[in-house]
């Protein structure tokens, strides 16, 4: 790979890192520590896990040195220190935690400089850059965690840079004709391990709503069942407002809904005659979806390894989180980079969890009469490429 390849992973490395800085900039050190929910970790452990991380893979797997702080990286592994505990470990804080970033982007650049990166590289990870993409992608998806925290701090204003929501435009269904559908990332380019290998699937016809569940229709079937509202709803005299930040925004109507969880976009789909989509129907309908990228949505799949799975580059991303625990969710919201949305992209949490920006998009069955008229169709169309009529 040329110079101009590494200046360009350098200055994507960068601009990922630019982008948690804006995020934390109005912050003060305190605030960086305060433990805002059990749900969420207090910001200083995200970024010392965004920075050992970087450590972990660019500089002791990658350049083969030592890390900084000795063992310190027990205290940043996510699945041997769950959230709620994260508060109370002995994590780097304040102008340490800063020097470390520092630090290790530094040794990071210098070991850039030595590595061989190309198509043709034996070392799968340094093949087209691997691992510099893999780290980009996870501080981009750490960003999108440290926004759901970010909306609990009093009076934090979400910067020029981030997305935000918009109303809905279009509405109604969209028929996807049953058939045979590619899922899951192409051979090349970055991917994680869990979207591939790319394989054909069979869908029956089905269709899809265009647009995300808005809060008016959510509204609508919360006052119908008496449904818990959604994570920072309270009610006012007024009406339903939004609370986040400390402030009290009156609900927007025609706004996707926001943080339910799973159970509660499945019996939402339920209420509405419909029911959540499977993850391989969004994928094939992905084209022709509006609203994409406003708020992840939920699906009715359970997070399971396609067929001929490989784990790469650690079982620990995905391979441990296989089975009926999780569910997917597709898409990406209005806090996720827009480099993380790939189609293929598969995000997965608890049926339970709100704290997410996730939202419902609505599938149903085609009836046995629209289905005879689609395949009625199909016949018309045969018979009149084949001259019949
Ligand atoms: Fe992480």
């Amino acid at each position: 790979m040329t110079s101009r390849s590494k200046e360009a992973i350098a200055s994507r490395l960068a601009e990922a890192r630019r982008r948690t800085l804006e995020l934390i900039a109005p912050l003060d050190d305190e605030q960086l520590n305060r433990v805002y929910s059990p749900l969420l970790s207090p910001l200083a452990w995200d970024l010392g896990h965004i920075a050992n991380f970087e450590e972990l893979w660019l500089v002791q797997t990658i350049g083969g040195r030592e890390p900084l702080h000795g063992d310190l990286g027990r205290f940043y592994d996510a699945i041997e220190n769950p959230r709620r505990t994260r508060g109370e470990l002995p994590i780097l804080r304040d102008a340490e935690l800063r020097s470390y970033l520092a630090d290790v982007r530094e040794r990071t650049l210098d070991v850039l400089e030595d590595v061989e990166i190309g198509p043709d590289v034996e070392d799968r990870l340094l093949r087209d850059g691997f691992v510099y993409e893999m780290l980009i992608a996870h501080e981009q998806q750490h960003n999108e965690t440290m926004l759901q925290l970010l909306q609990m701090v009093e009076g934090y204003e979400v910067s020029r840079g981030v997305g935000h929501l918009s109303p809905g435009q279009a509405s109604g269904t969209i028929l996807i004709e049953g058939g045979s559908y590619e899922i899951g990332a192409p051979a090349n380019g970055f991917a994680y391990d869990n979207e591939r290998p790319r394989h054909t699937v069979e869908l029956a016809s089905f269709e899809i709503d265009r647009t995300p569940v808005a809060n008016a229709a959510y509204i609508a079937y919360m006052e119908d069942t008496g449904a818990e509202p959604p994570m920072h709803w309270e009610r006012d005299p007024e009406g339903w407002v939004l609370t986040t930040a400390g402030r009290r925004v009156p609900v927007d109507p025609s706004h996707p809904v926001l943080h339910v969880s799973w159970h509660e976009a499945d019996s939402f789909a339920r209420w509405a005659g419909k029911r959540l989509p499977t993850e391989h129907e969004w994928e094939a309908a992905r084209d022709e979806l509006a609203g994409v990228g406003q708020v992840w949505e939920w699906t009715s799949s359970d997070f399971l390894a396609y067929p001929g799975f490989e784990p790469f580059p650690y079982r620990e991303y995905s391979a441990v989180f296989f089975g009926a625990t999780y569910k997917v969710l597709r898409g990406g919201s209005w806090a996720t980079a827009r480099n993380v949305m790939r189609p293929s992209f598969r995000n997965w949490d608890l049926p339970e969890r709100r704290q997410i920006f996730a939202g419902i998009r609505c599938a149903r069955d085609v009836s046995a009469e629209r289905a005879s008229e689609i395949a009625g169709d199909d016949e018309r169309e045969r018979a009149k490429r084949e001259g019949c009529v």
